[in-house]
């Protein structure tokens, strides 16, 4: 079995994908048509032809103004549906997935309107797919921390079926540190806490994550191998990092995908895994992203089946299903 197949055939879990993130050209398209809605763009292909980010900061200014096409259940439930049904040609079989409420929220769309579009097509998915799903509802950070306390207090309703709390937006001059007694509600009120740190930012930020978030895992975090000290604690923690290979790529923070350190920090024995971050913007869904650590770095069968059974163990599955899925990776002959 050539590796590729092996990616198609391996159950994966994604465990950073921002859901906003996933809505494609077309589907954005039809959603201006539908509501009238006049874009910066005279077709589909034009919307491809702008994907080409310096940082990522054109990047969030491209993907909030993308946003604003969603504007009632439906199109939450089709922006959900589709990356579901992705997932499931993928084989990805567990997701958790990042959804931004202050994005929706203040353009004046109801946490009800997209949380009801949500969990119709998460029903949906199990019913049809078997695939499980789990919610992280993320904190804009370039926003003040008065803004995600009150989004924190906002989503009371929908507590039950959000299970993790996340930071994301604009990381430079945005430190977890803004956002600490943010973080210290959410864990008091249960919820598992990951947050955006090490993708443009400095190492610091990830020491903050950890020292004063107590996050569960990093998002991105491959700037650690800049400081030691820092990379042994992730390691002897085995605090998961979710890696979003072809993202980096885009966004600049690698110049060519030959430099990225996933497989160093892999084979260093961190809790390193494979994400998509956000497909549609960045030319590749989950299986995209493994490929492209086949062909530009020559990932061996060894490390592609240490990446999908660590997409369990980062999760917040229970042990008894991260074992059940690890065992599943280690079935798939090749
Ligand atoms: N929001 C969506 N994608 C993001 C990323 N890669 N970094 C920070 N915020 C984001
Ligand atoms: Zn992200």
């Amino acid at each position: 079995m050539s590796l590729k197949h092996l990616i198609s055939a391996l159950p994966k879990a994604e465990l950073h994908l921002h859901i906003e993130g996933s809505l494609s050209p077309q589907l954005m398209w039809e959603l201006a048509q539908k509501h009238h809605i006049s874009l910066p763009y005279h077709s589909v292909e034009e919307i491809e032809k702008a994907y080409n980010f310096s940082d990522l900061q054109s990047f969030l200014d491209l993907y909030y103004a993308g946003a604003d096409v969603l504007r009632n259940e439906d199109d939450f439930y089709q922006l959900m549906m589709a990356y579901l049904q992705r997932c499931h040609q993928e084989n990805v079989v567990h997701t958790e997935i990042m959804f931004d409420p202050q994005t929706h929220t203040d353009r004046g769309v109801p946490f009800s309107t997209f949380m009801k579009g949500f969990l119709k097509a998460v029903q949906v998915a199990k019913g049809e797919y078997g695939i499980s799903v789990k919610l992280i509802m993320s904190f804009l950070r370039h926003l003040s921390e008065a803004q995600a306390l009150q989004t924190l207090r906002d989503a009371e309703a929908w507590y039950d079926v959000i299970d993790a709390v996340g930071l994301d937006s604009s990381e430079l001059g945005h430190p977890p540190e803004k956002f600490e007694r943010v973080f210290a509600e959410a864990r008091t009120l249960g919820f598992k806490v990951v947050a955006h740190a090490g993708e443009e930012g400095p190492p610091d930020y990830i020491w903050q994550a950890i020292n004063l978030l107590s996050v569960d895992r990093i998002d991105h975090g491959v700037r650690c191998q800049e400081d030691e000290e820092l990379m042994e604690l992730i390691k002897q923690r085995q605090i998961p990092l979710t890696v979003c290979p072809l993202s980096n790529l885009k966004l600049c923070v690698i110049d060519d995908m030959s430099q990225h350190n996933i497989l160093k920090l892999l084979d260093a024995g961190l809790l390193v895994t494979v994400n998509s971050d956000d497909p549609t913007y960045f030319g590749g869904f989950l299986n995209e992203n493994f490929e492209a650590l086949d062909v530009a770095l020559g990932m061996t069968e060894a490390q592609c089946r240490q990446l999908a059974k660590n997409s369990f163990t980062a999760s917040f599955l229970s042990e008894e299903e991260k074992q059940k899925w690890i065992e599943k990776v280690d079935a798939v002959s090749v």
